[in-house]
């Protein structure tokens, strides 16, 4: 089954093959979203059916959720759990600090919650994510429907006096109509190209009335685990200052690859 997969699937699977590692029996785990994130519930789900791993999962998006649960992991609330030991979750871009764009798939609200109620935050991620300066992924902003075209000229303004190279703002559709959130809001997503200051800009953005959040994760990252579509992978700790690298030997298991459709 594994044959199938192409390069960068191998890649996300492998990183997030490795990343469960961080897990252990009785921890409450944040589950991230998106398609690499995908492969890291299907892994767990697999350790609590083979190996009796006993964990609660919090999931950052209702398809996460869904997927959780059809894999057999105990999903509760992010309220119910309090506080998570670890949250693992993919990326659209990292850089050398280890500081993130999310948001590609429109569940950076809860992610951002998630991942900050957590003791560690581990990202995962193909190769295609590390970026030197984070930009030229278009940068995601959860804004409230009402006004939001006053909030995007708001949005428009500020990136005047922004170190950024781009300034388009553009909001996200789904087919014709703009894309809901799970908590009910739009998306509005800034084509920056390059982000000079991350942090300042996360701050300023979040100073607008009319945004929930913005995808920038300054400071909340704690590893990034990377996969490469030949079955190595690296672990980049910025705490320890280590990098470690490992290979995940592909095993067949029809289980984990089938239906896999994030
Ligand atoms: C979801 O809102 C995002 O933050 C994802 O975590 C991010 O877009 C990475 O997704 P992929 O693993 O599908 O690239």
């Amino acid at each position: 089954m594994t044959g199938e997969l192409s390069p960068i699937d191998k890649a996300k699977f492998v990183a997030a093959k490795r990343a469960v590692d961080y897990v252990e029996d009785g921890m409450r785990v944040g589950l991230g979203t998106g398609s690499t994130a995908a492969w890291m519930v299907r892994c767990l789900g697999e350790m609590v059916r083979d190996e009796g791993l006993r964990i609660k999962g919090v999931p950052t998006s209702t398809r996460t959720a869904q997927l959780a649960r059809e894999v057999g992991i105990e999903v509760i609330s992010l309220d119910e759990a309090k506080w998570l030991d670890v949250t693992i979750d993919g990326a659209d871009e990292f850089d050398g600090d280890l500081n993130l764009i999310k948001g590609g798939g429109g569940a950076l609200l809860q992610e951002k919650i998630v991942a900050t109620a957590s003791d560690q935050m581990i990202v995962i991620a193909d190769v295609g994510k590390e970026v030197e300066t984070l930009g030229n992924f278009p940068l995601p902003v959860e804004v409230i429907p009402f006004g939001w075209q006053t909030t995007r000229a708001l949005l428009e303004e500020m990136l005047i006096s922004m170190d950024v190279l781009g300034r388009e703002v553009t909001l996200r559709m789904n087919g014709g109509t703009p894309f809901i959130t799970d908590e009910g809001n739009h998306i509005l997503d800034l084509h920056l190209n390059r982000i000079g200051n991350a942090r300042q800009l996360s701050m300023v953005l979040n100073q607008i009335p009319g945004v929930v959040e913005n995808g920038l994760f300054i400071d909340i990252c704690d590893a990034v685990v990377l996969g490469f579509g030949d079955g190595r992978v690296e672990v980049r700790d910025i705490n320890e200052g280590t990098v470690e690298q490992d290979r995940i030997d592909f095993v067949e298991s029809d289980n984990l690859f089938a239906d896999l459709d994030d």
